[in-house]
């Protein structure tokens, strides 16, 4: 991989993306345990400002399994620009450690973290992007599918983080993304303009629009994130009712393919989002798209910290 971060998608070539997704089949073949320990003596810190189950737990028995050792900071404990400067955080940690996971409310946090840092910083979620999801929801696509050339995403929802990456990996890789917001809550602007520019290179079908049934239709995936991303609470009550006719749910998937599969990054908010009859469904692989969370993730960490 030529970067030495994972900040953005948009940071990554298609070949870098082949490169993870190539090594990380390999690690779920191999199992749990490399026996060679390929990251001993390496730790990992894992700097939090929001909670996490999947990031966290995924990044510690990631580096557990190959051999190191993670830290987790949790948002009470660094206080991440109110205790401590980001600038002042980024280099003392750069002499403990051998690489960070941040997640951050601000995405530009992330960005002057690893300006200041000298080992590899990877991006564990902020306000502007998941790149560490959308890497495991793309490789969860191909394992199901067989490809990602021509497969159909369909994104409905809020435009969020989640939607951003999941945005640029789509395009990137040559699926076809069909994304579904209420007026105003679309996308980055900046970040369509990227997809469209990667979808020119790799023949893959950008669409934003408003309407579910538009982006569900003929859909091979469809995917949905919660309304309201945390740090957004107080919007909450607003949300819910901006957001009422973007659910996931039995009605919508009629439009999409016979054989179609739901994902989200979970957690899931029941009722709101999705139906629960949608999340149970057998077309639902939620959790093998949670699971390539840490095989994704095993296989950035041996590219970045080895
Ligand atoms: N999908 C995801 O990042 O989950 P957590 O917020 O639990 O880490
Ligand atoms: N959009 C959600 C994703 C959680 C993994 C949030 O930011 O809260």
């Amino acid at each position: 991989m030529k970067v030495r971060d994972l900040i953005t998608i948009k940071d990554l070539s298609i070949s870098d993306i082949e490169e993870i997704f190539a090594l990380t089949a390999k690690l779920k073949s191999e199992g749990r345990i490399s026996k060679d320990e390929p990251l001993k003596g390496k730790t990992l810190g894992l700097v939090f400002q929001k909670p996490s189950l999947r990031t966290k737990v995924s990044f510690v028995v990631a580096m557990a399994q190959l051999g190191g050792t993670a830290i987790y900071l949790a948002p009470e404990e660094v206080k991440l620009g109110e205790r401590e400067a980001i600038k002042d955080v980024a280099r003392t940690l750069s002499r403990y450690l051998d690489g960070i996971v941040a997640r951050t409310f601000k995405h530009g946090d992330i960005i002057e973290l690893a300006e200041y840092s000298t080992v590899p910083v990877i991006n564990g979620l902020s306000d502007f992007s998941h790149p560490c999801q959308s890497l495991a929801d793309l490789f969860t696509v191909k394992e199901k599918r067989g490809k990602l050339k021509g497969v159909r995403v369909a994104f409905v929802g809020d435009g969020n983080n989640v939607c951003n990456s999941l945005l640029m990996t789509s395009a990137r890789l040559g699926a076809d993304i069909a994304v579904a917001t209420p007026k105003g809550y679309e996308p980055d602007k900046e970040v369509v303009k990227i997809a469209l520019d990667f979808a020119g290179a790799t023949g893959s079908k950008v669409t934003i629009c408003t309407d579910p049934e538009k982006a569900a239709a003929g859909a091979d995936v469809i995917y949905t994130d919660v309304w309201t991303s945390m740090g957004q609470e107080k919007e909450r009550n607003k949300r819910l009712k901006v957001f009422k006719d973007f659910q996931i749910n039995e009605k919508l998937c009629s439009k999409a393919k016979k054989d179609y599969i739901i994902m989200h990054c979970l957690p899931a908010h029941r009722g709101e989002e999705i139906s629960d009859e949608s999340l149970e469904s057998p077309h639902s692989v939620v959790f093998d798209q949670a699971e390539n969370r840490l095989h994704v993730e095993k296989a950035i960490l041996l590219l970045l910290l080895k």
